[in-house]
């Protein structure tokens, strides 16, 4: 019979005792052997006694091998022997294994000693969400549980889908509200003053039933705490047969409720907007007061956030929509007034300021 040494070369020997007995021996030596790979604490190490064990000229593959030799009677005791041995030593190696992965760390970390002089990292702040964009998700879920359709949009756009479209031709002066920035006037291009324009890209390429909601950042000549160059709207509309105007002043209602809660009152003024008829201004009961009158609300208790009406049948006319078969309402509001209300801010200008010390009382995740 062959036995094989620990790089798993066969060696020839001939081996006293039964079957059983080699076994046994063979453990012995193993557990010796198993004590000097510790010792050593080599991964090689390790793999060398695999291999002289269980390698193909292993001892425990040889002690297999002669069982086939081995006598009836002997067989059954030689073969438990022989297995109970081979799973014993599969186990310890594999536990040698786990161990050689610590040495190796440990022999890395012996070689780069650790210098406790170094300065240490500085803290990395974590961030936060921008309260512009909580109150945009705020409003775009409350929407999204209303059945509305998110829809998105160009912020440079032609003058007729931001004007002419919206029953606001060339030298109307409902223009001189909102007074943008042109990009080419050869090609009418601008960035876009409110989301309304959102409207007609979506009659354009959609047909009815429509509940749209559209967020979206829009620019103005503008800058005083209240207003500022770029801000950001949302429109949302409705469109079907039958549609009216109460139709509107309840959705409204309803979604100021869920975003400020169940005591919030709104309020519609009549107003003009070209491509509405009627159209109106509205107002939230202040947030500040909660109707009372103070500075902020400028003592009327109400404070104003966008604009609403029913859409012009002009504006379906330019879109080749049907507006005797069709009505529909609009509405488009401030979604940074929204923070500002929300939040309690006084000076709309400070949420785009990038201050660390303002953002950073806002939450990580809503
Ligand atoms: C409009 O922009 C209309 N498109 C709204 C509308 C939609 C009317 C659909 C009818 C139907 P207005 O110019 O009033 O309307 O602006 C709406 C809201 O945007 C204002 O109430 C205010 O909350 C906000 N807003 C307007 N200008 C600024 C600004 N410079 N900075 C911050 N918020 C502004």
């Amino acid at each position: 019979m062959q036995h094989s040494d620990q790089s798993g070369k066969q060696q020839s020997s001939q081996a006293p005792g039964t079957l059983a007995e080699r076994a046994v021996a063979a453990g012995a030596a193993f557990t010796k052997d198993v004590a000097a790979a510790r010792a050593q604490r080599s991964p090689e190490g390790v793999e060398a006694l695999r291999l002289s064990y269980l390698g193909r000229k292993g001892q425990v593959t040889a002690l297999l091998e002669d069982l086939r030799t081995c006598s009836k009677e002997d067989r059954p005791a030689a073969g438990k022997a022989v297995n109970v041995l081979k799973q014993s030593i599969e186990r310890e190696i594999e536990a040698l294994k786990g161990e050689a992965g610590a040495w190796l760390v440990a022999a890395k970390l012996a070689a780069t000693p650790l210098d406790i002089h170094l300065p240490v990292e500085p803290w990395v702040p974590q961030g936060s969400l921008h309260p512009v964009t909580l109150i945009r998700r705020e409003i775009l879920g409350e929407f999204r549980r209303m059945g509305f359709t998110v829809y998105d949009g160009p912020e440079i756009d032609y003058d007729f889908y931001n004007f002419s479209s919206l029953n606001m031709p060339a030298d109307h002066p409902a223009r001189d509200m909102q007074d943008t920035f042109y990009i080419s006037e050869q090609e009418h291009l601008l960035l876009r003053t409110h989301t309304s324009n959102i409207q007609i890209h979506c009659l354009l390429n959609e047909k009815p039933p429509l509940r749209i909601v559209a967020p979206g950042r829009v620019f103005r000549v503008d800058s005083d705490p209240t207003h500022t160059p770029m801000f950001h709207q949302v429109e949302a509309f409705v469109i079907d047969r039958g549609i009216t105007f109460a139709h509107m002043k309840g959705t409204i209602d309803a979604f100021m409720k869920a975003v400020f809660g169940s005591s919030m009152k709104t309020r519609l003024r009549p107003s003009f907007f070209p491509f509405v008829e009627p159209g109106a201004e509205l107002d939230l009961q202040c947030v500040h007061c909660s109707g009372k009158g103070c500075r902020l609300c400028k003592q009327t208790g109400w404070l104003e956030v966008g604009g609403c009406g029913m859409i012009h049948p002009n504006v379906f006319e330019a879109v080749d929509y049907d507006s005797d078969a069709y009505t529909g309402f609009a509405f488009g509001f401030g979604i940074d007034r929204m923070a500002m209300l929300k939040y309690k801010l006084d000076d709309l200008r400070t949420l785009f300021e990038g201050s660390h010390d303002f953002l950073g009382h806002f939450p990580i995740f809503t």
